[in-house]
């Protein structure tokens, strides 16, 4: 994929695809998406995540990022937290269409399909860039295969924060391929924390008091027919994965395959 123009000032490691951007946009001064070419041999599950890094040093640092496009998509797609001194973002943050970001070769990860028994519905809880993932799965046919009805819910702390999602959501449903699996089937659920919006509060205070099972129409999870993937920041994922397992549910994995996994969005 690189030409000889690009003129790269280290080599590209072994083991590491150099792949160009494709677009940019940026949503707040925190947050950003960006898509890249997509390796003809990469495969992947919806869920999972790769490491990404710069070609800008000798050894350049990796950090692991959700893919946030389905698997059927041609090009890759990732969201991003901006960190000022960040050792990755504070550099990521300013790519443009045409530059070259490096990807290790193998997608891994807990958020999977495969990593969760057969039940009725499935929610998907995210905080922040914690949403990527779920990106990726909710433009997944097999998602919809597996479960009658799938909820995202997003918290983010202000309004804009909550804009990526609610694209996803949009474009998804618009979607010719799978917009109409998504009939009636999809449901999407918003919150802020330090901005007021229809629906305020965290998602663990949320789940506790109920409000977000009113707002959908459903009841509070329960083993028979709920399974649920979490991703967020490590103290957010702790709190949701208490809620879920004293309503009883037992945590998955690829190897074990339960009622509810866990993965934490990475920053840096
Ligand atoms: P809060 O504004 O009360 O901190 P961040 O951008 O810092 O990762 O946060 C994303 C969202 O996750 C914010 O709305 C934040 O709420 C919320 N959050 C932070 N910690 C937790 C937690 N332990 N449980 C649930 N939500 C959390």
């Amino acid at each position: 994929n690189i030409e000889a123009a690009d003129r790269l000032e280290f080599p590209i490691p072994a083991g590491v695809y150099a792949e160009r951007v494709v677009s940019v946009k940026h949503y707040t001064d925190r947050l950003f998406s960006f898509r890249i070419t997509r390796p003809q041999s990469f495969r992947f599950r919806s869920g999972e995540f790769v490491m990404i890094g710069l070609p800008n040093a000798e050894k350049p640092i990796f950090r692991a990022y959700s893919i946030a496009s389905p698997n059927w998509d041609e090009e890759l797609e990732f969201f991003s937290i901006k960190v000022p001194d960040g050792p990755l973002t504070q550099h990521l943050q300013k790519i443009k269409p045409g530059d070259i970001v490096l990807m290790r070769q193998k997608a891994t990860g807990t958020l999977v399909l495969d990593a969760l028994t057969p039940a009725r519905r499935l929610y998907m809880i995210s905080t922040g860039t914690g949403i990527a993932p779920f990106a990726s799965l909710v433009r997944d046919p097999e998602t919809y295969e597996k479960f009658e009805q799938i909820i995202l819910t997003h918290t983010c702390r202000d309004r804009a924060e909550l804009t990526y999602g609610e694209e996803l959501i949009e474009a998804t449903r618009n979607d010719p391929l799978i917009g109409e699996l998504t009939e009636g089937r999809l449901l999407h659920f918003a919150s802020t924390t330090r901005e007021p919006s229809p629906h305020m509060g965290r998602i663990t205070t949320l789940i506790e008091n109920g409000e977000l099972f009113r707002t959908l129409g459903t009841e509070p999870f329960d083993p028979v027919n709920d399974r649920v993937m979490i991703c967020g920041s490590m103290a957010m994922l702790k709190d949701v994965k208490a809620l879920a397992e004293k309503a009883g549910l037992k945590e998955g994995s690829n190897a074990e395959p339960a009622d509810f996994v866990v993965e934490r969005a990475f920053v840096g």
